[in-house]
């Protein structure tokens, strides 16, 4: 992929690129919709993601093309010219890095050429524009030797995406694509960004991403609104207790204040995010004392709240994960990232792939009308260089 973009770069803009980078995809084993409550997040970098050229010009101007949105053709501003532009397209998240980046650097002085590819597929909850965000974070320290760790462009990711682009997300996606490590998933408390690493190994079990192959539509408003249907039943509770996030209280600590919650659905999304931390954690025990069962058990249970409490799921994510859920040697199904449309993940024996894949592909197309899609990938690293 990269040797094919650095020779496309020198076609397109006639120069050779000096500087190129991976930055991969994630999907989350569980901790859905916890991260902007204060609470943990369980989430692994896949070796799917987007890859990126680049290399400085001689004036002001910013020239971006993409592979994947050819139709866009080369997008173009000017260093002086970095705000919100609807007809920048998916460029708008480059702009806002830079954007934020220049705030910091004075040493961002010249334009530059970025050609990139991505193998993420859209709209599939993997979070392709983190790994945009953070690739692009990463070529611009590259190319201007910026003293900036992964940390601050964590950050600026998620300042983009909360700021420029106008989804209030938390910082799980950013963390991941920014920190992953090969074979490993991530436990990281969202209210201290305390974190560590912890071997994403299943014995006999793999992942399996079941993709919905639905269009996005609504999902941001909507994870705008249950973010702030999360605020109001923290406020209720606030009255009462003295916590700074849902992530502090213990389903117990809940349960019994939760009749301070006035209306019934903030009490549900809070009811949602409490008992969701909690599992989250037992998941990360399991895992440890690979218990894969209960594991797979747990994801099930996610599931079953993101789509009883949190109403996040829908028909589509519904079918992939109930009806991988009664698969023979699959452990456990739930969906994976904000949900709405996207991807589902499944724990599943490997001898069991095929049968899974069958399966849910024949009741997803009875159902819906159309097939799933499947991957398999590997855990791997976050944002990095290419030699
Ligand atoms: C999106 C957001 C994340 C997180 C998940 C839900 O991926 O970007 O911050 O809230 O949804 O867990």
């Amino acid at each position: 992929m990269i040797n094919k973009l650095e020779q496309q770069f020198v076609e397109r803009f006639n120069q050779s690129s000096s500087v190129k980078a991976f930055a991969p995809g994630r999907i989350n084993l569980i901790g859905e919709h916890t991260d902007y409550n204060g609470g943990y997040v369980f989430p692994a970098a896949i070796e799917l993601g987007t890859y990126g050229v680049a290399s400085l010009r001689q004036d002001r101007e910013l020239h971006f093309y993409s592979n994947n949105f050819k139709e866009d053709g080369e997008i173009i501003t000017t260093l002086d010219s970095l705000d919100y532009n609807g007809a920048h397209q998916w460029a708008n998240y480059a702009k806002g890095m830079i954007k934020y980046l220049r705030e910091q650097f004075d040493d961002i002085d010249c334009g530059f050429n970025i050609l990139i590819e991505g193998n993420i597929p859209n709209g599939a909850s993997l979070s392709s524009s983190a790994s945009l965000e953070l690739l692009i974070g990463w070529l611009i320290k590259a190319l201007f030797k910026l003293n900036i760790n992964r940390l601050e462009l964590i950050h600026l990711g998620q300042r983009v995406e909360n700021q420029y682009i106008g989804v209030n997300s938390g910082i799980m996606d950013q963390f991941i694509v920014g920190m992953g490590k090969k074979d490993h998933a991530i436990l990281l408390d969202t209210a201290n960004l305390h974190y560590h690493y912890v071997p994403a190994q299943f014995g006999d079990y793999v992942i399996s991403i079941m993709n919905t192959n639905k269009r996005r539509s609504l999902t941001e408003s909507k994870y705008n609104e249950r973010r702030s249907e999360c605020e109001t039943a923290l406020k209720d509770l606030q009255k009462e207790a003295d916590i700074l996030s849902l992530g502090e209280l213990s389903v117990e600590q809940f349960d019994s204040l939760k009749h301070h919650i006035k209306a019934s659905l903030p009490m549900r999304r809070a009811r949602h995010a409490v008992t969701e931390n909690q599992r989250t954690k037992e998941a990360y025990q399991a895992l440890q004392q690979r218990d894969f069962k209960l594991f797979g058990q747990l994801l099930n249970d996610s599931h079953h709240s993101l789509k009883n409490d949190y109403a996040v799921t829908g028909v589509e994510l519904d079918t992939l994960a109930e009806t991988a859920q009664q698969v023979d040697g699959v452990l456990g199904a739930r969906m994976t990232g904000a949900g709405f449309a996207g991807c589902a993940i499944a724990l599943v024996h490997k001898a069991a792939l095929k049968q899974l894949e069958y399966e849910v592909t024949s009741v997803y197309k009875a159902t819906i009308g159309y097939e799933p899609s499947f991957y398999h990938v590997t855990v791997g690293d976050g944002v990095k260089t290419l030699g």
